[in-house]
């Protein structure tokens, strides 16, 4: 199956110009070193309506396998990201922003301060990232190798957990 993927950057400045996204690149080109097509990027301002909207675009509308974000997720007043994410959010998956933090803070005490969220939408796993280059990098090259796993169990394409090398009844018969 093919796995998709969307890039949302949530930057006030980078919304208006002012800054050159260099995160989302980032994201979009390990997630291609990956195996997954990005389908979908957008560069959107820290508002709550605006994240909600893009996120409910990708999951309910282009159903993109991974929708992941970048920014917004600190404790800038108008730092906003993981409360709208929460509200498309159906199942949360802790796992991941545990292990994201865990790494992060290998690399900086500072890693308790992102208040990334993540969950499933749908068919859809939504990501929250930091915003910094570095942070991206840190934070998805972590949870990276496991989340196609996820992936396959939500769109009901794996076989059981711990089961990948055997071959299921059945399977030499088509
Ligand atoms: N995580 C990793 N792995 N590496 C980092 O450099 N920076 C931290 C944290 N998480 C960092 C990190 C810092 S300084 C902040 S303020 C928070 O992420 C929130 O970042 P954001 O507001 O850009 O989303």
């Amino acid at each position: 199956m093919e796995y998709t993927a969307a890039v949302l950057t949530i930057s006030d400045k980078g919304s208006q110009g002012l800054r050159e996204d260099k995160s989302g690149p980032a994201m979009a080109a390990m997630l291609e070193a990956a195996g997954y097509q990005v389908v979908y990027t957008a560069i959107l301002p820290d508002d709550y309506e605006a994240i909600r909207a893009a996120l409910l675009l990708c999951c309910d509308e282009k159903r993109v396998c991974l929708a992941a974000t970048t920014g917004g997720t600190g404790f800038s007043k108008r730092d906003i990201t993981p409360e709208a994410t929460a509200s498309v959010i159906e199942r949360f998956t802790p796992g991941i922003p545990e292990a994201m933090r865990a790494e992060s803070l290998r690399h900086t005490p500072h890693g308790m301060l992102s208040r990334e969220t993540a969950g499933i939408r749908g068919d859809t796993l939504i990501l929250n990232l930091p915003g910094s280059v570095k942070a991206v990098t840190e934070c998805l090259g972590a949870v990276l190798p496991a989340l196609r796993h996820g992936i396959d169990i939500l769109r009901g394409n794996a076989a059981e957990c711990g089961e990948h090398h055997h071959h299921k009844e059945g399977h030499h018969h088509g």
